[in-house]
């Protein structure tokens, strides 16, 4: 029986009369003891359900209160009201479940975002969450077709990990040793051999090294899953539990990533403008009202659709980092010494500096190839002049670096030197050198912050309001 419901998106779509249909979810307003805005989530427009006078009793009218849920029966007819076509005229009015309406934290107003945050497991029944977790939604199924058309293998790479992939130490340890009773070596330190998996694990930071296994037996794999970072960033673009998408492929060397990256990108964004239009035009105007209470000058001059249809008209600019430095020093921006860190060649990009590049400068999203190796990963293909690496990281307006990447380095002789300058343990590693030892192959694969991704589409500021329940120091409700 409750499947027979008609969800109120199709029911809107539609757009015709109809004799009898079964709607359900919840009450976002109560008018005139008469007229109920009805939503199921399924999209931000509710159905007016109209129960005319005399067909509840007083007891059920009282129950009809902001976050209750309702079975509701009835015709679709032509609204004469303002505001909508269509609405149900109501023959039966069933409450499923009540909800407190004194107590109920979503009232029929607006709410801040900060607000929103703090009770997370409610939020997704607002306006703004609706249309930012269906953007997510179908970015995700987007990024599936994405590869899948192009014949990529979908590889899913472990979540507990002995290895550093990125070499950058900011992991989550995974163990079931006692903490206050762990077992010793005889140097004092911890006996790891004793623990679950015999050795020390943690939480994977990056699918990227298994991926590159698959790479090299499929020639084109992505990984798609939650990677964990325990960074101290208190930042709106960190969080300590992240999704990201990353892409292997055999046989690419880095124009052919960069052009895979944008393509992806320029993917991703086509079809959230195909599919979830009714959505995105609800959050251009929400941008929109967001922007104007800033001064002038922080605001941006293009608004979300605006800015996505830039994006997909334009070629992303292509700087190696050499250039991009250049560009920051001769900025008056730099010569004013309004950056807050000093800029030279060999230093790795602040955020103030790529959103410089990215925001002042291009206007546009900007790839910068070419960095140093000292702040690059130990994998990154070593360029002829013996400084720079064949790295990748793709900037984007108002969030900083989405993508980052790079062709890898797939001569066996060359990786085993800068494992041992960085300090890598090789015979850890063995699995991995194994690829380059049989049948190596020149390859390069990237890494999408997906949550990166939904805030650009979605207008978002803070990354922790594009995911469902954000994981950042100090905080891990729900
Ligand atoms: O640049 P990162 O660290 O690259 C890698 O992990 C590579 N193994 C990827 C690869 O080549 N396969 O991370 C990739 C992307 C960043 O560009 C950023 O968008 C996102 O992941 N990211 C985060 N997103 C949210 N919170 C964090 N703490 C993030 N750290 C990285
Ligand atoms: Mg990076």
């Amino acid at each position: 029986m409750f499947n027979k419901r008609t969800r109120i998106k199709e029911l809107l779509q539609a757009g015709q009369a109809v004799n009898e249909v079964t709607v359900m979810g919840w009450v976002r307003s109560f008018r005139n003891n008469q007229f109920i805005a009805l939503n199921d989530g399924s999209t931000n427009h509710n159905i007016q359900v109209v129960a005319e006078l005399g067909l509840l009793d007083d007891a059920t009218i009282k129950r009809i209160t902001t976050g209750a849920s309702l079975k509701v029966i009835g015709a679709v007819v032509e609204s004469l009201g303002k505001g909508q076509k269509l609405e149900i005229k109501a023959k039966t009015v069933e409450i499923l479940g009540d909800s407190d309406g004194e107590k109920y934290p979503l009232q029929p107003k607006k709410h801040s975002l900060e607000f929103l945050r703090e009770i997370a497991h409610l939020r997704m029944r607002t306006n703004t969450f609706g249309a930012v977790f269906r953007v997510r939604h179908s970015l995700a199924f987007a990024t599936h077709k994405f590869f899948n058309d192009k014949g990529f293998v979908y590889l899913h790479t472990p979540i507990i990990s002995a290895s550093d992939a990125e070499g950058a130490g900011e992991m989550f340890r995974v163990t079931t040793l006692p903490l206050n009773d762990a077992p010793k070596n005889d140097d004092g330190s911890i006996n790891f051999k004793e623990d679950f998996f015999g050795k020390s694990t943690n939480l994977t930071v990056s699918g990227q090294l298994e991926g590159e296994l698959g790479a090299m037996a499929f020639s084109d794999v992505y990984t798609f899953g939650p990677t964990f970072r325990a960074e101290n960033s208190n930042t709106t673009r960190h969080l300590a539990e992240f999704w990201m998408i990353e892409p292997e492929v055999a046989f690419n060397d880095l124009e052919d990533n960069m052009n895979l990256a944008e393509s992806y990108m320029k993917y991703l964004i086509q079809y959230v403008m195909d599919n979830n239009r009714e959505d995105i035009d609800f959050l251009d105007q929400r941008l929109a009202e967001e922007e104007k209470q800033l001064p002038q000058d922080k605001r941006n001059e293009l608004g979300l659709i605006e800015k996505l249809n830039f994006v997909l008209e334009n070629a992303f600019e292509r700087i190696t980092y050499t250039e991009a430095i250049s560009i920051l020093l001769e900025s008056n921006h730099y010569k004013k010494k309004k950056f807050k860190y000093d800029v030279a060649w060999g230093i790795d990009l602040q955020s103030e500096h790529e959103r410089y590049l990215v925001e002042k400068h291009f206007k546009k999203p900007v790839i910068v190839t070419g960095y140093p190796k000292q702040i690059k990963a130990f994998y990154m293909r070593q360029n002829d002049d013996g400084k720079t690496v064949a790295a990748m990281d793709i900037l984007a307006p108002g969030i900083g670096e989405i993508v980052g990447g790079s062709q890898r380095e797939e001569r066996l002789h060359l990786l085993e030197e800068r494992m041992k300058e960085m300090h890598i343990p090789a015979d850890e590693m063995s699995w991995y050198l194994d690829t380059r030892r049989f049948g190596t192959v020149p390859h390069a694969g990237f890494g999408l912050g997906f949550e990166r991704m939904v805030q650009f589409v979605a207008g978002m500021t803070n990354i922790r309001d594009v995911i469902a329940f954000a994981r950042t120091p100090g905080n891990c409700e729900f």
